[in-house]
């Protein structure tokens, strides 16, 4: 028996540092969260989707009476862009939130279901997908791939028979 260690890697950075797209990536999370529809926990979430062909898909989280029938705003976002733009990739998501009832004060950072989704789509285009966390401070987390923020991960290789 041995122990392990899985280092996961994260830039550090602020706002105003980033390149025009990364920014425009960003402030484009930061728009749609105001459209989200959270009337239960009050949490508003924004992502957006920057695609290899240049297009950016937005999305924010849709909440339900049934709670599990809601959908957080990534998945949103991903889902809508790959049913839209099937063959092209995944280059970047940005994701932004705020609360109604406090000041959000750490990194929000995607679900783990949304975290699946993400790297189903990495693992299918065999290229990363850069993951954008802006916080409220405006400092933002570059997260490289999903593989950091899901370390050992399921992957269809896993489902073959060799
Ligand atoms: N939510 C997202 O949309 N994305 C996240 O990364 C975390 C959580 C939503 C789901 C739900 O509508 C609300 O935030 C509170 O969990």
């Amino acid at each position: 028996m041995s122990e392990k260690k899985i280092i996961i890697k994260y830039i550090s950075t602020d706002f105003n540092l980033l390149s025009n797209s990364d920014r425009k990536l960003i402030l484009k999370a930061k728009n749609v969260l105001k459209s989200a529809y959270a009337p239960y926990s009050g949490f508003l979430v924004g992502a957006s989707v920057l695609l290899d062909n240049g297009k950016i898909v937005t999305g924010n989280n849709q909440e339900n009476v049934a709670f599990p029938s809601g959908l957080c705003a990534e998945r949103i976002a991903i889902f809508y862009a790959k049913s839209k733009f099937p063959n092209t990739k995944i280059n970047s998501i940005a994701i932004s939130a705020i609360s109604k009832n406090f000041q959000i004060e750490d990194v929000i950072s995607p679900c783990g279901s949304c975290r699946q989704v993400i790297s189903e789509y990495e693992v299918k285009q065999n290229e990363n997908i850069r993951i954008l966390l802006h916080q409220s401070d405006d400092s933002v987390i570059i997260i490289k791939s999903i593989s950091d923020l899901l370390p050992l991960m399921f992957i269809s290789e896993n489902l073959k028979n060799y």
